[in-house]
């Protein structure tokens, strides 16, 4: 039987669940709800995002039931997952709502971008009815897992070093200008940097400190646009980087990549060259090698995957609302170090 789907906020990434959901056999999308009046009508033209608009334009919206509210829809009897797409400082709120209406909840990400409060979220789904997961995307974006596998797996020796980047233009696009307003965004900072913070937690653990430096006040009032952060770990030969931002000119697009050095081989992402994103550099090799993984994006993974957990009734271990709050921690510990220029010790 596929899962029962209400969708909570038609923006860019709600209309990207969207159009994942309509194309899964494994789910049905059938409620969903939006504060715009417009949206609410079913018209869920325009709006934006990094990698393309991925409006469901082969579907009529007006065919789901459009409810008045969030609260509204987490009553209906005919929703078995809700799926949080919302402006970030609205998660906590409804996820404990929807949780306490006892649906299952996906929540994007950040979970928030307050410590206590991501934790009193990750303590209210440890006692609900229903599961929770955070779309942490990167988990599950095929050459990000492929690397996931490799340092796991130690084939190619360990990893001497590990860069990842993450860079894109001032998002323009949001609803009342959300995203560009520190408090309810947590700017690049929790909004972009997360990705790649919650994927360095993922592959080499908690670090035992982080030194990070960023600048603002360019697209963000109050907030970090740009950052780089060097994640600290016991392991002293273990280098892991991250550099961050939302400043870059519209003409240059999105970029996200990683290099990683490994004993035996040094593998190099990068999401704008197209057929060869992934590439291998072996040692003894003539010639880098193009590693193929499976055409999909980490956002139809990860739904994909959540449910397939609902399905089996098991709660998903790729990530965990533990996790989710974790991230925001070590994001947090960031920002305390881009504001004091100092090394900022990590305890999760
Ligand atoms: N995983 C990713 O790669 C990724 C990419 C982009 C955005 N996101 C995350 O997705 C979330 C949404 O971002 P977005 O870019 O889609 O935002 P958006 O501004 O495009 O969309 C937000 C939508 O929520 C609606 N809304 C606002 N308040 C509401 C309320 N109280 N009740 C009902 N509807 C309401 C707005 O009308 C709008 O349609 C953010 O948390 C963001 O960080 C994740």
């Amino acid at each position: 039987m596929s899962i029962r789907v209400g969708l909570v906020g038609i923006g860019f990434m709600g209309k990207t669940h969207a159009d994942i959901y309509l194309k899964s056999s494994k789910a049905e999308l059938v409620a969903f709800c939006d504060s715009d009046p417009k949206k609410a009508a079913g018209d869920w033209s325009g709006g934006g995002g990094n990698l393309g608009d991925a409006a469901g334009k082969s579907f009529d919206p007006r065919k789901l039931t459009s409810h008045k509210s969030p609260e509204a829809l987490f009553a209906d009897p005919n929703v078995d997952l809700v799926d949080i797409t919302l402006p970030t400082y609205l998660h906590a709120k409804y996820v404990i709502k929807a949780l306490e209406a006892g649906k299952h909840v996906l929540c994007e990400k950040p979970l928030s971008t307050n410590v206590k409060e991501a934790r009193a979220v990750a303590a209210a789904a440890k006692k609900a009815k229903g599961k929770l997961m955070v779309a942490q995307c990167m988990r599950f974006w095929p050459e990000w897992e492929w690397l996931k596998e490799a340092v796991k797996s130690k084939k190619y020796g360990k990893v001497h070093s590990a860069v990842f980047r993450r860079f894109a233009s001032t998002p323009t696009w949001t609803w009342n200008n959300w995203i560009l307003q520190a408090p309810l965004s947590g700017s690049a900072l929790f909004d972009l940097h997360i990705h790649d913070t919650d994927f360095v937690r993922y592959v080499f653990g908690e670090p035992a400190a982080v030194f990070s430096v960023g600048n603002g006040g360019k697209a963000t009032k109050g907030g970090v646009d740009h950052l780089v952060t060097q994640y600290l770990y016991k392991n002293k030969s273990l280098l892991v980087s991250a550099e961050g931002g939302w400043n870059a000119d519209p003409t240059y697009g999105f970029t996200m990549r990683y290099t990683v050095v490994f004993e035996k081989a040094t593998a190099d992402f990068d999401i704008g060259r197209e057929g060869k994103m992934l590439m291998l550099h072996a040692k003894g090799a003539k010639e880098a090698q193009v590693i193929a993984c499976r055409a999909s994006t980490g956002w139809a993974d990860e739904i994909d995957y959540f449910l397939g957990c609902l399905a089996k009734k098991q709660a998903p271990k790729v990530t965990t609302p533990e996790d989710a709050a974790r991230s925001v921690a070590l994001v947090a510990a960031e920002l305390q170090s881009v504001r004091t220029r100092k090394i900022v010790p990590f305890k999760p």
